[in-house]
């Protein structure tokens, strides 16, 4: 687990380990010292290993250090995120960089560091938190939205290349969660909890196979017709939100 502290991610491998289907589960996250390890019942060991998204010079020592640690990773959850304070034009350029190499380039280069791992091992499901605020960006949180927007192309892209290694790439999209990334700030219509989420993941995660998985389902009809809507629409209905 990339993002290891991530609520929507513990919700997953807390429903994942109860299912039975995890053995062990490496959280990767910045401050072990700062992490409840969680405790995932018997049949399921927990590491935790200190890993930074913005480190990518240490992906490639990462992902082999975690692949000689378990032996092969069946499943890889991407849960990094920063929403930062929901904003887009008071930013300074510093934090705009921070949350695009938080958001976009930290993550993708990491899962680029086991995706030839695990198409090597020619198995294995890949889990990327995209966002339904890279669907369209808006004037409250484009930042954001255009890092999801990254993150959620290169996903899309990487499940065309590993398809027939086979390697499954499951890009997640969820609408307004409320969990640690969110505290503080009304919810958006259609807003959902980590447990939901992760029900959503683990119920595609049982069936093979990739795709897009839009959380709630409404969302995706709901932005298909939301992505195209002329832009005056668009602005007087994303508002400040
Ligand atoms: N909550 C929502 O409304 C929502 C909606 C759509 C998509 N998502 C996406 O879902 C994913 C999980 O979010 P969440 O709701 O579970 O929020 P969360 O609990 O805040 O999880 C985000 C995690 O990312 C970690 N992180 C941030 N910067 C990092 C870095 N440089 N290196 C390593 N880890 C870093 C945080 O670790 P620290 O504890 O060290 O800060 C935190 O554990 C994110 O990708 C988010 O963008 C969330």
């Amino acid at each position: 687990m990339l993002g290891g502290d991530s609520d929507i991610a513990r919700a997953t491998v807390e429903q994942l380990a109860r299912d039975g289907q995890l053995d062990l589960v490496v959280l990767a996250v910045r401050a072990p010292d700062r992490v409840a390890v969680p405790d995932l019942g018997e049949h399921t060991a927990v590491e935790v290993l200190e890993w930074d998204a913005l480190d990518v010079d240490g992906h490639e020592a990462f992902a082999a250090k975690v692949v000689a640690m378990t032996g092969g990773v069946d499943l890889l959850l991407c849960a990094v995120g920063s929403l930062g304070h929901h904003a887009g034009v008071s930013m300074e350029p510093a934090e705009v960089d921070r949350m695009l190499r938080t958001n976009t380039s930290g993550p993708a280069a990491a899962v680029a560091a086991f995706a030839p791992r695990m198409a090597e091992r020619g198995t294995g499901r890949i889990v990327v938190l995209s966002s339904v605020a890279g669907v369209r960006p808006r004037r409250s949180n484009y930042v954001y939205g255009a890092s999801k927007s990254g993150l959620d192309a290169f996903a899309r892209g990487l499940a065309d290349a590993v398809t027939d290694r086979g390697v499954d790439v499951l890009v997640v999209r969820p609408g307004f969660v409320r969990s640690s990334m969110t505290r503080g700030l009304d919810p958006a219509p259609f807003a959902t909890d980590p447990l939901t989420v992760a029900t959503a993941i683990t119920a595609r995660l049982a069936r093979p196979g990739g795709g897009v998985l839009w959380v709630p389902k409404v969302l995706g009809p709901l932005f298909g017709v939301l992505v195209v809507l002329p832009t005056r629409w668009w602005r007087r209905i994303a508002g400040n939100r």
